[in-house]
């Protein structure tokens, strides 16, 4: 195999933070290369520098055998690197199409824009691609997912010979991933070179060929086969050491007055007489298809969406809730939102103040004054078992790597002493170690009488932390089922429920 591309001693510093030092990685055509680490491990940072947008303090670069310097991020799309950010980049108000041929058409300001084939040529894009919507729709009207696959499309559509995806799959769902891998396979037998990051170490196993492992900041393994390598074998270059699995038993708690109860609610978004109850210290998991209206039913609770019949109560008394302040102010209801992106930080504020933000809205209500030192006090215990990577508690949350933010977003929540957490997807793009400090957290806030609502595509993370299992499918709650933890068992039931199967609920 040929190599097309290699950087060798790269080194890139931030102040305060070393975010790649020595870093040496080659690619050759043909070939899907998985770049893996752990959360601030540098991967979004090494993309950067390869992609223009940030220059390196140190190493060199060749690109096809000559020396690649780029100077921007569009010199590097002309010199055939094409990439699709972790962070959004998208223009909200402007069309799909207009997102997908951003840059083509920067390439040409003079011109005017023949709107008609800019939509026929995305639609075609779209079919790729399996997204159902039409090319003129503005993209912030588009779900997460989407978003995602727009940001995919307008990638694709720059034909670079090498093509850098950072967490593309961290918001499709399953089936949307498949048609994401076969165009990747399709590309590489056609002799691209992909980079692909991703938390999810099935994904890599399946799709990739070789691997460079970073840990702080340095290579742990670099452009290495992946067929030589386990899963142990991966996790111990990330982590250091082998993975661990928690042994939780199955419990019961769904006993007494339920803290938070859906009764027979309807929504305008069509949510059909959904009963639902949260239990003091109990987990409810909420599973289902992505569209099978989770989210959504969590947003009616908080008042995003108007419901339009039966009633939401807490503690037993019907609320009134009309939006997220409401729920944590009056209710004490916290919401850890799917689109963390976009919605749970405020980029350009300190770590402390973001994970302040909810306690704020508790303590002041009671008239209290809030000193930097209260709002340490109750978060930093979190900050700490999650391993916030940060310089310091006053770093700006935009600074962070993608993963730090999402640790950001739902240690706030977490530090939030609310009654009832409704989580949305907690673990999406966040590395396995993580993930496993953030269950032991999520478990032990139920300890401590914390209601939670979990809603998860993960089906091993919902068998590893509900104590009931909740099954949706097209607005509707299809059933219901405890726990046993027992993996055959509770998929074969989940699955069984969604396809409608009412024997299959235990
Ligand atoms: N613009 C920036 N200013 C300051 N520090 C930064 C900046 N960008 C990244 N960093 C720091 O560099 C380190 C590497 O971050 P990077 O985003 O590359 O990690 P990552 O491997 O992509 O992690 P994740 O899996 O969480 O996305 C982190 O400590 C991060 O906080
Ligand atoms: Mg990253």
């Amino acid at each position: 195999m040929t190599e097309i591309f290699n950087a060798q001693g790269i080194l890139k510093t931030f102040p305060g933070v070393k975010a790649l030092e020595d870093v040496s990685v080659s690619l050759t055509r043909g070939s899907i290369h998985a770049l893996l680490g752990e959360n601030g491990a540098g991967k979004s940072t090494l993309i950067k520098v390869m992609t223009g947008v940030y220059r390196p303090d140190g190493g060199t670069m060749m690109l096809d055998g000559a020396e690649y310097e780029p100077q921007n991020t569009h010199d590097a799309i002309v010199k055939g690197i094409g990439v699709v950010h972790q962070e959004r980049n998208l223009i909200p108000r402007f069309s799909i199409a207009e997102n997908i041929f951003l840059e083509h058409l920067a390439d040409q300001p003079l011109r005017r824009i023949d709107y008609p084939k800019l939509f026929q040529d995305a639609q075609r894009w779209l079919d790729l691609l399996e997204i159902d919507a039409d090319p003129a729709t503005p993209v912030d009207r588009l779900s997460v997912a989407k978003m995602q696959l727009v940001e995919i499309a307008k990638a694709l559509s720059l034909n670079s010979k090498i093509l850098m995806l950072d967490e593309p799959t961290a918001s499709l769902t399953p089936h949307e991933t498949d048609t994401l891998f076969g165009i990747l396979r399709r590309l590489r037998d056609d002799g691209a070179s992909l980079v692909f990051v991703s938390h999810k170490l099935e994904e890599v196993q399946e799709i990739c060929d070789s691997v460079t492992v970073l840990r702080d900041g340095q290579n742990a393994c670099e452009s290495r086969r992946l067929d030589e390598l386990g899963r142990q074998d991966i996790v111990r270059l990330m982590i250091g050491r082998s993975e661990m699995i928690p042994d939780w038993v199955a419990r019961d708690r769904a006993e007494g007055q339920p803290v938070l109860e859906l009764s027979n609610v309807s929504t305008k978004l069509g949510h059909k007489a959904v009963d639902l109850k949260v239990h003091k210290g109990e987990i409810v998991g909420l599973y289902g298809l992505v569209g099978a209206g989770r989210s959504e039913l969590a947003k009616a609770v908080l008042g995003k969406f108007e419901i339009t019949d039966g009633e939401v109560l807490v503690n037993g008394i019907s609320a009134k809730i009309n939006s997220v302040a409401d729920a944590v102010g009056r209710y004490r209801i916290g919401y850890v939102s799917e689109d963390r992106k976009s919605e749970g930080l405020v980029l350009i504020h300190s770590v402390l103040e973001n994970v302040g933000i909810p306690i704020w809205r508790r303590l002041s209500q009671f008239g209290g004054f809030l000193t930097n030192g209260t709002v340490r006090k109750h978060t930093v215990p979190f900050i700490q078992k999650l391993e916030v990577r940060t310089p310091s508690l006053e770093q700006q949350v935009g600074n962070l790597s993608g993963g730090n933010q999402q640790k950001i977003s739902v240690a706030k929540w977490l530090a939030a002493e609310a009654q009832v957490l409704i989580i949305d997807e907690p673990s999406v793009g966040i590395d396995i170690k993580t993930k496993a400090y953030l269950h032991e957290l999520i478990r032990e806030l139920s300890d401590t009488g914390t209601a939670i609502l979990l809603i998860t595509s993960d089906m091993p993370e919902m068998i590893a932390l509900a104590d009931r299992i909740v099954v949706m499918n097209e607005y509707a709650v299809m059933g219901g089922f405890n726990n046993t933890r027992d993996y055959t068992e509770m998929s074969e039931g989940i699955m069984g429920l969604i396809q409608g199967d009412e024997t299959a609920a235990a």
